[in-house]
């Protein structure tokens, strides 16, 4: 019996999430385990009526769970930010979950908008940091009468530009990015082990051209945790560099470990090539604590309530949460559903179908029972 949280959030994302529950269930059923589940009323709605994001209290039973099953935030009533900041990665930095798995998979039946690129070519698995970088939240606005509290940043502004923050009228504002050798190595760590059980590939992605310090740390790191791993094959590659890669040659990827905000960019870029957003699934892991599993696309308000939104990447997430707590054969067989409803055409508007959310959901809980 496994007893998973579920934060559907805003917009689409309770009922992208009922889908996946719907799912999950019917794997549970074929492969005799249980789920109980139990709902989280965080998001938009609450912030708005009770000025709550995530409670102490919220934090500490979700700590009892053995996973957290996450729809999406974001709501056009509250300022950018707030609810992402307040809630996401909130939960990702207290949870520790370090690292996010972003699977990039053309599944059969997708297309993909890279001209002759066919599921063999696009199969890979970015390692995106999930706790560091310039996510850490350190930074500020400066303007001239704060200046005493920020010296330190005024003082090397002065230097570089001249400008003293004497006056209201000269402002700036910084923000500072954080790597640490303990962060990266657990982060490469994670990486080379899943290299050695895929094919055996690692690609680091950083920018360690121009942002020497942090990421000058970081490529020593990788260079000294690989070293324990003879069998894999590694390389560096500059962030600039890997979005033409991504294009042009995705089949020379095998795992990719990078910093989170370069990880953030570069899956959305995974994603369109894997056949959008609709079909991008994530996990943010911490192997030792509480992860959360989630569809990497956002609330999409516009579409609340109308039963349009894909299904797909939020049961794929679903399958990564059975494959987390060792449900393995159950969660290929979602996968595997997946797949088999998309070669059947059972797919909704933004790939080419006309099924809705829940005749998605239904399809794929039927295939997961009997196929
Ligand atoms: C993602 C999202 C988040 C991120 C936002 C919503 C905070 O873009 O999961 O990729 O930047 O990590
Ligand atoms: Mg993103």
């Amino acid at each position: 019996m496994y007893r998973i949280a579920v934060i559907g959030g805003d917009g689409i994302g309770p009922e992208i999430v009922a889908e996946g529950r719907k799912v999950l269930e019917a794997a549970a059923d074929r492969f005799s385990f249980d789920i109980r589940w139990e709902e989280f009323d965080i998001g938009a709605e609450r912030y708005l009526e009770t000025g709550e994001l995530l409670t102490e209290e919220d934090l500490k039973e979700l700590s009892g769970f053995r996973a957290i099953y996450f729809g999406a935030v974001g709501d056009e009533r509250v300022l950018p930010g707030v609810l992402e900041k307040g809630i996401l990665l909130s939960l990702r930095f207290y949870f520790d979950q370090y690292i996010n798995l972003r699977p990039v998979r053309l599944l059969e039946g997708v297309t993909t908008p890279l001209a002759g690129k066919s599921p063999r070519d696009i199969d890979f698995v970015v390692v995106r940091e999930n706790t560091e970088d310039f996510y850490v939240g350190v930074g500020g606005r400066v303007r001239g009468r704060d200046r005493a509290t920020h010296e330190i940043v005024r003082n090397l502004y002065n230097i570089r530009f001249g400008i003293d923050c004497e006056s209201d009228a000269d402002e700036m504002a910084y923000q500072i990015g954080i790597i640490t050798r303990e962060g990266a190595k657990r982060v490469i760590t994670y990486a080379c082990d899943l290299a050695r059980r895929r094919r055996k590939k690692l690609t680091s992605v950083d920018k360690a051209n121009v942002l020497t310090d942090m990421y000058g740390l970081w490529r020593e790191v990788f260079s000294e945790v690989c070293g324990n791993y003879k069998d894999i094959t590694t390389e560096f590659a500059f962030v600039d560099a890997v979005t033409m890669w991504f294009v042009k040659n995705p089949e020379s990827f095998d795992v990719v470990v990078t910093p989170n905000m370069f990880g953030d960019i570069i899956t959305d870029l995974g994603a369109m090539i894997q056949g959008g957003l609709g079909l991008a699934a994530g996990g943010n892991i911490n192997p030792g604590g509480t992860s959360m599993f989630e569809p990497i696309h956002g609330s999409a308000p516009k579409y609340r309530g109308l039963n349009q939104a894909n299904p797909m990447a939020t049961i794929w997430a679903g399958s990564m949460l059975l494959d987390h707590i060792g449900e393995t054969a159950a969660a290929e067989k979602v996968l595997a559903a997946i797949g088999r409803s998309i070669k059947d055409g059972v797919v909704t508007k933004d790939m080419g179908g006309m099924s809705r959310t829940s005749d998605v959901g239904d399809y794929i809980a039927a295939l997961v029972k009997n196929m």
